[in-house]
């Protein structure tokens, strides 16, 4: 750990040198461009091999929880948090951006990038830097290993510990709502555990955040979209206003549905979230028997699902998976009563920002694994584009982090489709009922889940950009969602306990914070991308993806440019059109014509 850090001070101290090195002297543009180049130079190699340490570390911490991993992440991180900070690295960036019309625009973005990532470690206030990564390192460990427990002993214990996903298959099967509220209270003890935590770390963020100049943790992390805070809220509440008109007769629907379901009145003041299966009621599965997508994938293997989303990239002429994701990937639920423990949320790693990809995820026999593997690949794949030379260390990334999700998400929608299931092989019945398919969708994918998105990053900007107090987390957090999702809690009295806190289940929260609007624009991207791929090319000529080439080439033409362009550049091009939710809307308006019909109006 030491060794690291000494080491990262090392190569600082270098920077320094070649910070010292006249950057406000005036000279001609290509004295600028050189100085910057040998900058950003020593720059990438440091920010690679760094990243590669602090993601190994990771890695270890969140597939393996113990206190041994825990510190080296801490000291990974620390490392990481010294170099990007370095009040040399910023004082040169800055400087060099004060010259930035005489630079190229890929060393502008570059510089940029630069600082942003300095504005999350004030290099000028070590021991804030270094309480912050503790207490991100100790609260991620908390949420890694939670256990729970739905029927307690007299003595406290707990005679049969769950994971996570352990406690969402019983929910699934479960239609007595008293069992059910036992099975969902127990899934948010884990916020009881989180929230001191996160009250901590909620002002450390935000100091670390507000030393760079920044008005909040929150402000910091929009940073990158170009946008304020206030501008992305602003644009996230047109995105729900948008789908009102499919939103409201869906949840109507729904609500009948699930009063039906558990012999219960029709709820006038919102969904009770225990009917759900969702622990965050943010996707409403399971309501559309004809689409029981579970039972597609009974016959296959986890693995192979996992092989079907490679092969789906593939056929778009992407390359086959490296043969070190498959070694080195954590792709399997670890067992409850195993000694191990691992987080529970997938996600994709790009571990030294070229061909070392992998995936934890935990994938089973279902169709929410066939999704994932798809999401996740997508991410794997956007790494891979843009792991090539002309794309700078530093600019490997997506157009902005929703590209990132968006991907995934698109790709996943493709191979949803009936026509191609079937090709994959998988037993799809010939008569499809389009409307059954795409109610399914809507209450799966993508229209249940808007509002709630948009819940986590009101209260999350609530939380940096205002300072919610923390006896206001709960009862803020249910108003947010009742005023959203039309969702209440099992009781009034719940909303009203300040020791706890339900929104701090969300592991967001914790590992990936004050980002999750990401997910929200990713879903309005995907209909964007969808529309463009179904209009140029699926609706003409064949419907198989196979029989055109041109769309993987479109696709890898996005993914290649990494970070290099401006997003709104990228997505113009790409679909001919800024971001909107026209094809979102345009696409659910034979349901909403349905919903009318059935049960969805007022
Ligand atoms: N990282 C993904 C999500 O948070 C994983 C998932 O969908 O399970 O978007
Ligand atoms: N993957 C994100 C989540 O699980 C968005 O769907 O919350
Ligand atoms: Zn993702």
């Amino acid at each position: 750990m030491k060794l690291i850090l000494m080491a990262a001070l090392a190569m600082a101290a270098e920077e320094a040198a070649v910070a010292d090195d006249g950057a406000t002297a005036p000279g001609p543009a290509d004295g600028i461009r050189a100085e910057a180049a040998a900058f950003l130079d020593v720059y990438n190699s440091m920010y690679r091999s760094l990243a590669t340490v602090s993601s190994e570390a990771n890695w270890r911490a969140s597939t393996d929880v113990k206190p041994l991993n825990e510190g080296l992440r801490t000291g990974a991180d620390q490392a990481w948090m010294a170099f990007v900070g370095a009040p040399a690295v910023v004082a040169k960036a800055r400087a060099l951006l004060d010259r930035a019309d005489a630079l190229d625009p890929l060393q502008v973005r570059q510089l940029r990038q630069v600082l942003f990532e300095a504005g999350d470690a004030p290099g000028d206030r070590p021991d804030l830097v270094a309480r912050r990564v503790a207490a991100e390192s100790a609260l991620a460990s908390v949420q890694d290993g939670f256990v729970y427990c739905v029927d307690r002993a007299a003595d406290g214990s707990c005679p049969e510990p769950l994971t996570a996903v352990d406690l969402d298959a019983r929910m699934a099967g479960e239609r007595d709502l008293d069992r059910r509220l036992a099975i969902w209270r127990a899934g948010k003890e884990e916020g009881r555990a989180i929230k001191p935590g996160l009250v901590e770390l909620r002002d450390l963020r935000n100091e670390v955040a507000r030393a760079m100049g920044y008005s909040s943790f929150f402000a910091l992390q929009v940073a990158p979209y170009g946008m304020t805070a206030d501008e992305m809220m602003a644009m996230l509440d047109g995105f729900v206003a948008d789908m009102q008109p499919v939103y409201a007769p869906l949840h109507r629907w729904t609500a009948r549905r699930l009063a039906e379901r558990y012999g219960q009145p029709v709820p006038e003041e919102g969904i009770p979230a225990h009917w759900f299966d969702n622990r965050w009621a943010q996707e409403w599965g399971g309501l559309v028997p004809s689409m029981d997508l579970d039972a597609l994938f009974a016959d296959r293997g986890a693995e192979r699902i996992v092989r079907d989303a490679e092969a789906f990239y593939v056929d778009l002429g992407f390359e086959p998976l490296p043969a070190s994701f498959w070694e080195k990937s954590d792709l399997y639920p670890a067992p409850a009563d195993g000694d191990r423990r691992k987080n529970t949320h997938a996600s994709a790693w790009h571990v030294d920002l070229d061909r070392d990809v992998r995936v934890l995820m935990n994938a089973r026999s279902d169709a929410d694994t066939w999704f994932t593997a798809h999401h996740e690949l997508g991410h794997v794949y956007y790494f891979l584009s843009y792991s090539r030379p002309e794309v700078p260390m530093v600019l490997r990334r997506g157009a902005n982090r929703a590209f990132h999700e968006g991907i995934g998400e698109f790709a996943a929608m493709l191979a949803g489709r009936p026509a191609y299931l079937r090709e994959r092989g998988l037993p799809v019945p010939r008569r499809q009922d389009r409307t059954a398919a795409l109610l399914d969708e809507a209450l799966v994918q993508t229209v249940a889940f808007l509002p709630f998105s948009v819940a986590v990053s009101r209260f999350e900007y609530e939380l940096y950009e205002k300072d919610l107090p923390p006896d206001r987390w709960q009862s803020r957090w249910w108003e947010i969602v009742g005023e959203l999702q039309g969702v209440v809690p099992p009781t009034p009295e719940r909303a009203a306990d300040p020791a706890l806190c339900d929104a701090c289940t969300k592991t967001h929260l914790v590992d990936d914070p004050a980002a999750y609007y990401d997910y929200t624009i990713a879903t309005v991207l995907k209909y964007q991308l969808y529309q463009h791929v179904a209009d140029t090319w699926l609706r003409r000529g064949s419907p198989r993806l196979a029989d055109h080439p041109e769309i993987g080439t479109w696709l890898r033409g996005i993914l290649e440019k990494g970070g290099t362009e401006d997003w709104r550049v990228v997505l113009r091009e790409a679909t001919g059109s800024d971001l909107t939710t026209r094809p979102m809307v345009e696409y659910f308006r034979p349901l909403v014509r349905w919903l009318d019909r059935h049960g969805g109006g007022e």
